[in-house]
C-alpha cells in the first residue's frame, strides 16, 4: 500500500512560561516517524497528555513542527513549507474530525446550511441541494429531508457526529484524522459511528488516522496502529499483533486494562 502521509524526524517543541520571565523549552513530541497509508485506518493510542492531538494538529497543518517534515505525497509537497494557497488545496484533501461536534456546529444554523458551506466555499459546480441529500445518506441520517431543517440542538451527539461528518466528507476527502471522535457520544452508539468510519475507508477508499485513548476501540476499527507515549512512539505495527503479542512494557499495560481488548468495542 502506498503512503499520502508521511511524518519524517519530527520534533515539536514548546516555550512555557515558568516564571515573571523565565521561559523554558519543553519537549512535546520526540523524532516521530509515522505514515498514513492508501484506504487504511490506522490508529494511534495512548495516555492523556502524550502528545497525540498535537500530532494531530500538525498532520493537518494547524501547528508547525519546530523540525521534521511532514510530506503529502499526492502532491508531493512539505505540509510545514506550503504557501498559503497550498494548504487552502491541502486542508481539502486532508481534514480534521474533532472530539466534541457540538462546538464545530453553529448553534444558530441549521444542518443544510452547515453542509451548504464547504460547497459554496469551494464552488461546487452541481446542484447544491442534491449533493447536500446525498451527504446525509452517505453518514447514515435519513430520511435526509427529515434533518435538511434541524438545528444542532435537536440532534443527538452521534446525529450531530455524522452532520459534521457529511460537512467533511463535502469535499471528498482523500484523508481525516480523527481525534477522539466517539469520546462524547454514548456507549450504544458509538458503535455504529465506528462502522461508519469503516464503511468510509471501504467504500469511498477514505484514509483515516483514528486518535483514542482505548486500545479495544483501536483492534476494532483499525488495521495498524501507533502506540504513544510522552511524545514519542514506542511501538508501532499490525494491530492483531500488537494487541495479541505487545513488546513495550507501555503498551502491555494498554492492553491489561480492558479484558479481552481484541472483541470489546466500547
Ligand atoms: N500550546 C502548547 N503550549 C505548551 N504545551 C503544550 C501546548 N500544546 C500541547 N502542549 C503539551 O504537549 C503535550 C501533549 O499534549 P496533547 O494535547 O497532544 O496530548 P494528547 O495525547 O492529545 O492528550 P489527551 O489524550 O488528553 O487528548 C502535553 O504535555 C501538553 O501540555
Ligand atoms: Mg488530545
Amino acid at each position: 500500500m502506498s503512503k499520502l502521509i508521511e511524518l519524517i524526524h519530527v520534533y515539536k517543541d514548546f516555550i512555557v512560561r515558568t516564571g515573571l520571565l523565565r521561559k523554558e523549552h519543553r519537549p512535546g513530541i520526540w523524532d516521530v516517524n509515522m505514515e498514513i497509508r492508501e484506504n487504511e485506518i490506522v490508529g494511534m493510542v495512548g495516555g492523556s497528555g502524550g502528545g497525540k492531538t498535537v500530532i494531530a494538529w500538525m498532520i493537518v497543518g494547524l501547528l508547525k513542527p519546530t523540525k521534521g517534515s511532514i510530506m503529502y505525497y499526492p502532491m508531493g509537497l512539505d505540509v510545514t513549507k506550503m504557501s498559503k494557497k497550498e494548504l487552502r488545496r491541502y486542508r481539502a484533501d486532508v481534514n480534521l474530525v474533532f472530539q466534541d461536534p457540538y462546538s464545530s456546529l453553529d448553534p444558530t444554523h441549521t444542518v443544510k446550511w452547515h453542509i451548504e458551506r464547504p460547497l459554496k466555499l469551494y464552488k461546487y459546480n452541481g446542484d447544491i441541494e442534491e449533493r447536500v441529500v446525498e451527504l446525509l445518506k452517505e453518514v447514515s441520517l435519513s430520511p435526509p429531508e427529515e434533518f435538511l431543517y434541524k438545528y444542532p440542538f435537536q440532534l443527538s451527539g452521534g446525529q450531530r457526529q455524522r452532520v459534521y461528518l457529511a460537512r467533511v466528507l463535502a469535499l471528498n476527502p482523500k484523508v481525516l484524522v480523527a481525534d477522539e471522535p466517539v469520546s462524547n457520544v454514548d456507549a450504544s452508539i458509538r458503535a455504529s459511528l465506528l462502522e461508519l468510519f469503516k464503511r468510509l475507508r471501504d467504500e469511498k477508499g477514505i484514509s483515516i488516522m483514528y486518535i483514542t485513548h482505548d486500545i479495544a476501540t483501536i483492534g476494532y476499527v483499525a488495521d495498524r496502529v501507533y502506540v504513544v507515549k510522552q511524545g514519542r512512539i514506542v511501538e508501532e505495527g499490525d494491530v492483531e499483533r500488537v494487541i495479541t503479542n505487545p513488546q513495550n512494557e507501555y503498551t502491555k499495560l494498554l492492553t491489561k486494562v480492558v479484558p479481552n481488548p481484541y472483541t470489546r468495542i466500547d
